[in-house]
């Protein structure tokens, strides 16, 4: 009997790392703690940072009303201006942006000072994608996300161009972009962003899947990245059950079995991996 919960379930580094920031702060201040926007798209974690006084802020001008204190960035990073609109206001920044995407924010400042047109291969609706933008300096941006996008580009003058991506962006996906742009004959400098924690995630899914006699992954209905993560076990593992909380699983369920495997989504806490797998080497 055997249980195997993958090391990657769950938060990725960035998001553990903003979290943790969160909580650290909780009781080591008198001030109030904000978060600039929900410091992660699971609602549990949110209303229990509120529970212990921590407020997401959503727009950057209620800030002249607030009383001061500290107010934390989330892993997705902002804008400069953002930035600055935070230190104008008086308010003490804790900047919880994942370290690749500071990364990619120095690099678009940097390329774009040295005369670069910048080219973010991304969704630029996401706030993360609006965050990079906000750090192109003097040169000009365009966000492509599609074929058709990337075939309607048109370098406006003629410099050099700098490609990076969005964190969570396909990685195929993004090669065929800059693929496209490339037969272009632009002077090209492509830099791969991605992030491999989703990825990472994924193969350790589907490897431990593939051995598991049941499989249990974890995480919100509505979270894109924790269906793709019921598929890629569904097809590895017939007896694949996709669960929001503990309460959902019938561990009763797994009596006769003698290997089952866990995973979660990128934004599933960690109590809750922990006691779905207490309670399923309870029942084995
Ligand atoms: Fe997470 Fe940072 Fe990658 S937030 S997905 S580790 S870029």
């Amino acid at each position: 009997m055997n249980v195997k919960l993958a090391k990657s379930a769950g938060f990725c580094f960035g998001v553990k790392r903003a979290v943790n920031m969160v909580y650290d702060r909780i009781g080591q201040t008198d001030m109030p703690i904000y978060t600039y926007g929900p410091i992660i798209h699971n609602e549990e974690v949110v209303k229990d940072m509120e529970s212990k006084g921590v407020h997401v802020v959503e727009d950057l001008s209620d800030l002249a009303t607030l009383p001061k204190g500290i107010i934390i960035i989330r892993s997705h990073g902002i804008s400069k201006s953002e930035y600055d609109q935070m230190q104008e206001a008086g308010f003490e920044i804790v900047d919880a942006t994942c370290p690749f995407v500071l990364k990619i924010h120095r690099l678009v400042r940097e390329y774009s000072m040295k005369g670069h047109y910048i080219i973010i291969v991304g969704n630029e609706n996401h706030p993360e994608v609006q965050g990079i933008r906000g750090w192109v300096e003097e040169s000009g941006v365009s966000i492509i996300a599609t074929k058709e996008d990337a075939d309607n580009f048109a370098l406006p003058d003629a410099v050099p161009v700098t490609i990076v991506s969005q964190t969570t962006f396909n990685y195929n996906k993004f090669q065929e972009l800059v693929e496209i742009i490339t037969k272009k004959g632009y002077d090209i400098n492509v830099l791969n962003t991605i992030c491999n924690a989703t990825e990472e995630r994924q193969t350790e899914a589907r490897s431990i899947a593939k051995e598991s006699d049941a499989m249990i992954v974890i995480g919100g209905k509505s979270s894109s990245n924790t269906q793709k993560l019921f598929e890629i076990c569904k097809n590895e593992c017939a007896n694949t059950y996709y669960i929001q909380t503990s309460s959902d699983m019938d561990y009763t369920k797994l009596r006769s079995i003698n290997n089952v495997g866990i995973t979660a989504g990128a934004s599933t806490p960690n109590n809750i991996i922990e006691e779905v797998s207490k309670n399923v080497r309870n029942e084995l």
